[in-house]
């Protein structure tokens, strides 16, 4: 099979990276018999350098016209003190606006191999952390009515949560058959005790679990998901949430798991087209050092076969060959730890995994 690829290199380690997953990616098509095809896509910093603004019309026609899209990071110091129309960030969320894609899908796993890396006490890394965050991508908040005015107390600013029936009934069908195909356990986290939009999410979820006998569903307060997730990780099979409870607890999640280096997601809507990226950002502190983490941007097109392409026999390949690289010992600088041995560069890290594959 042909698949069209649109690849957003964007801004720091972003190339480096996707670099690294093409290299997969062809290695994959050469072993399985798929052709993929790249188109190079402008968005974020290196957009605004180029054009004036963040995501080009022409971007977004080339990721719509694609059969899935790669995306590595975007932003950088030097575009922090843009005026919030014109930052890279922009980009992002114009794509998953653009391209309809309303969850977010952010696996959080422990490595046996790197349960030292795990920044918990060992007794609660050894029970293992392998949780499913779906985030809802884009309603609420980020997306609401926003601006500022003055208010009895003089000048001020708001932002608007406000979600539909129809929104979260979409995004709690998605994490419900997730939990279906996993340990079978769902959590849903809101603010129901102070926030209406939350108590119309809780009453939504309730009318949908009715649908899913099997799955074990519970609600939890956002304030106290933030701090089981630290407690008791193994607790979580599958957690969905609002679009910045999402975001939040994404980040929390990663960071026990030992490295942001290692974590993919993927960003779906109601058709196959879906946006696949590192969940770290673009890293200028080590942008062209050679030195970034290529394993979560690898991860990233595995869920992409996976997720856009039904090809799971060829997405568990990838998967295994991170495993078996990571096992073997092998290390980029972020997942050292108290290893003695020399860091890899993104280029030998990847090299072991194409090896294996
Ligand atoms: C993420 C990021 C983005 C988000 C930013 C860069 C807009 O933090 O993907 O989690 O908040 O969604
Ligand atoms: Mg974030």
């Amino acid at each position: 099979m042909n698949y069209k690829i649109a690849l957003v290199r964007g801004d720091g380690i972003g190339p480096e990276i996707i670099d690294s997953a093409v290299k997969v990616l062809d290695r994959i098509g050469k072993k399985f018999g798929h052709q993929f095809m790249y188109t190079d896509v402008l968005a974020g910093g290196c957009a605004i350098d180029a054009t004036g603004e963040p995501l080009p019309e022409q971007s977004v026609e080339t990721c719509l016209k694609s059969d899935s899209v790669m995306l590595g990071a975007v932003g950088g110091p030097k575009w922090d003190t843009l005026p919030g129309h014109l930052r890279p960030e922009r980009a992002l969320l114009g794509l998953r606006s653009a391209m309809k894609l309303y969850a977010n899908i952010r696996p959080a796993v422990l490595y046996d191999a790197l349960v030292s890396e795990c920044p918990l006490r060992t007794s609660i890394a050894k029970e293992g952390i392998d949780l499913i965050v779906v985030r809802e991508l884009t309603g609420g908040i980020y997306y609401g009515e926003r601006g500022r005015g003055e208010g009895p107390m003089g000048r001020d600013a708001f932002d608007t949560e406000r979600y539909s029936v129809t929104e979260i009934e979409r995004i709690g069908r998605i994490a419900f058959e997730m939990a279906m195909k996993r340990r079978k356990k769902l959590t849903s986290i809101d603010k129901a005790n102070v926030l209406e939009s939350s108590r119309l999410w809780r009453e939504t979820m309730h009318e949908l679990k009715k649908e899913y006998p099997e799955v074990e569903y519970s609600d939890m307060l956002v304030d106290n998901a933030a701090m089981q997730l630290v407690r008791r990780p193994s607790q979580f099979d599958v957690v969905v949430t609002s679009n910045m409870f999402g975001d939040i607890l994404s980040d929390e999640a990663s960071m026990i798991t030992g490295s942001i280096g290692l974590l993919p997601s993927a960003s779906l809507g109601a058709s196959k087209l879906g946006m696949y990226e590192p969940i770290h950002g673009s890293a200028p502190d080590i942008a062209g050092k050679g030195i970034a983490n290529p394993i979560a941007t690898i991860l990233s097109a595995a869920m992409m076969l996976r997720f856009s392409f039904d090809l799971e026999a060829e997405a568990k390949c990838i998967d295994d060959a991170v495993s078996e690289v990571l096992r073997s010992g092998a290390r980029t600088a972020d997942i050292m730890g108290d290893s003695k041995a020399k860091a890899l560069s993104t280029d030998e890290m990847t090299a072991l995994i194409l090896n294996r594959l």
